[in-house]
Formats: structure tokens, C-alpha cells, sequence
């Protein structure tokens, strides 16, 4: 199936790692031309390294999407290095284990600047661009803890279900200038936020006073298919959403979690 991505301008924000990378290279390897956004200047070095030989075109932008002229530094970007803006992918993210009585007005508002006012600037600053031209697609990548609160991190699943809410607002206003906005909700996915050293699983396992392995165990008992998501199976229903194959899909929240949130809205 031809995806109709070649030579399409996009942005990716969060790409360095995890699921933003492997959205990355996939558009990449479909022959797009794609902005990697990131903090870390050396991560982003790799990246670029490693899309590049996916295929397509690569460039890469220092950016920290909390920032509040994140959103039209990066279009600003992507009009100046591809010509114009044609795909979002709204991905950088992170989250902690946080009992809801330790989270500080700090973490709440973190977590609304990831989730809610990044991706937010990214889309107006991009949405009238593409309505301009009459195509464009955006993707916000929620999580399946927005459409199912855990106790994880309430301030992750709180900004995450606004998320959801934010991305249909976009797709109502921009349907009938071309532009469809989708989010996806994965649960959870083998990356460095769950698997590296620090990261969720240790966390977890320290709450719950058990080892990695075991606390492991547990969050892979609650999923329906019994295992984590790699990246590149989010990036995949990314990239199909990003195509020109998605034409009559906007507004939807696409779980992609392994059947873990059971609902059939
Ligand atoms: N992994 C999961 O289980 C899971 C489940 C559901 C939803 N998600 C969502 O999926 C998205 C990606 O998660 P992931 O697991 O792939 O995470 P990851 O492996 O930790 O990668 C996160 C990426 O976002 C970038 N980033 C983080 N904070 C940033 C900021 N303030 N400004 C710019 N870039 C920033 C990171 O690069 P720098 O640090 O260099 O900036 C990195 O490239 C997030 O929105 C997350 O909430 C993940």
C-alpha cells in the first residue's frame, strides 16, 4: 500500500528516543522529509544518523516543546528547511510514579505544558498552515492512561485525557480545510520511559516494594496480549494516521494498548 508520504514535510516532536523515533524513521522510510525535534543535542545527532539511513530526508532542531515559542519555532523551521508544513506528530512526553498526595504544583504544571500547551502551540502554529494549502495531518499521541485514569501519575493521566479533548477541538475546527487530527492512546510500550535504568519499572517496583522483574510482571498481567508494545507498533498506526490512506479518519482516539482499556468507544 502506498502511503502517499513521499516528499511531505513533517515534524516530530520528541524523536530521539522511543516511540518519536520510530515514527521518525518510518516516515523517513516512506520518502518523507522529516524535522526530528529534541532537547539533547546529542541524541538528536544519532537520530538524524539513524533516519538518514532509513531514507527520505532528515534534519534535526534543538527545542524544548515546553517553551512558549516552541510551536512556531518548529513550523518556522519546517517552512524554512522543506518549504512548508504538512504533518505533526505531537509525541514528546514523559511521566514519574507519583502517589497523587506527593505531586507538587511543579509536576501538575509539567505535565499541562507536555501535554496540553505544547502540543496546543505546535497545532495553531501549523493548523492554518496546512488548512492554507488544503491537506495536512496531525497526530497527538495521548496515552491509554487519558482515557482510563491511573494511579500512576494522576497529573500524566489528567493532561493526557485533555489532550484527547484538545485534539478533537483541532480536528472539528480544521475538517473542512483538509487538515485531520487524530490522537493515539498506547499503554504501555518497551522505551526507555518504562525500561531504563530509573525509569517506570524500577519505580514501580519500589512502590510496590518488589522486584523489576515482578513489578514487570504485574503491569504485562493487566494487558490483554500479555506484553508491552514495541515502539514501532505505535509508529506504525502513527504513520498510517499521518497518511494520505487515513482520508476519512478525524477526531478518533485510537487505542493501540494491546487491549488494555476496555472500552469500544
Ligand atoms: N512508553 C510508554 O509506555 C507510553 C505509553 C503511553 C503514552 N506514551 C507517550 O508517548 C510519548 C513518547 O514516549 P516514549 O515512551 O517514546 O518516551 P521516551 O523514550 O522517554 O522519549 C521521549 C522523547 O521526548 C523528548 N522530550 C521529552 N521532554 C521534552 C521536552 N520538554 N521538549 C522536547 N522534547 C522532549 C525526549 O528527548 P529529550 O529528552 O532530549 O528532550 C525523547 O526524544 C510521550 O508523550 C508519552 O507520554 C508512552
Amino acid at each position: 500500500m502506498d502511503l502517499g508520504l513521499r516528499g511531505r514535510a513533517c515534524i516530530v516532536t520528541g524523536a530521539t528516543r522511543g516511540i518519536g523515533l520510530a515514527t521518525a524513521r518510518m516516515l523517513c522510510a516512506e520518502g518523507a522529509r522529516v524535522l526530528l525535534t529534541a532537547r539533547s543535542p546529542d541524541a538528536l545527532e544519532r537520530a538524524l544518523a539513524e533516519c538518514g539511513d532509513a531514507g527520505g530526508e532528515a534534519r534535526g532542531v534543538e527545542l524544548d516543546v515546553t517553551a512558549a515559542d516552541a510551536g512556531e519555532r518548529a513550523v518556522a523551521e519546517c517552512v524554512e528547511r522543506f518549504g512548508s508544513v504538512e504533518v505533526l506528530v505531537n509525541n514528546a512526553g514523559t511521566s514519574a510514579a507519583r502517589p497523587l498526595a506527593e505531586l507538587t504544583d511543579d509536576d501538575w504544571r509539567l505535565q499541562w505544558e507536555l501535554n496540553v500547551m505544547a502540543p496546543m502551540r505546535l497545532m495553531r502554529a501549523a493548523a492554518p498552515r496546512m488548512a492554507e494549502r488544503g491537506w495536512g495531518r496531525i497526530v497527538n499521541v495521548s496515552s491509554s492512561s487519558g482515557k482510563r485514569p491511573s494511579a500512576t501519575n494522576a497529573a500524566y493521566s489528567v493532561t493526557k485525557a485533555a489532550e484527547l479533548s484538545l485534539s478533537r477541538a483541532f480536528a472539528d475546527a480544521f475538517a473542512r480545510d483538509g487538515v485531520l487530527v487524530n490522537s493515539v492512546a498506547p499503554g504501555p510500550v518497551e522505551t526507555a520511559l518504562w525500561m531504563a535504568e530509573g525509569g517506570l519499572a524500577d519505580q514501580a517496583a519500589q512502590t510496590q516494594g518488589v522486584s523489576r522483574e515482578e513489578a514487570l510482571a504485574a503491569a504485562r498481567s493487566k494487558i490483554p496480549l500479555g506484553r508491552f508494545a514495541a515502539a514501532e507498533e505505535i509508529a506504525a498506526v502513527i504513520v498510517f494516521l499521518c497518511s494520505e490512506r487515513a482520508s476519512n479518519v478525524t477526531g478518533a482516539a485510537w487505542s493501540v494498548d494491546g487491549g488494555s482499556v476496555p472500552a469500544i468507544v
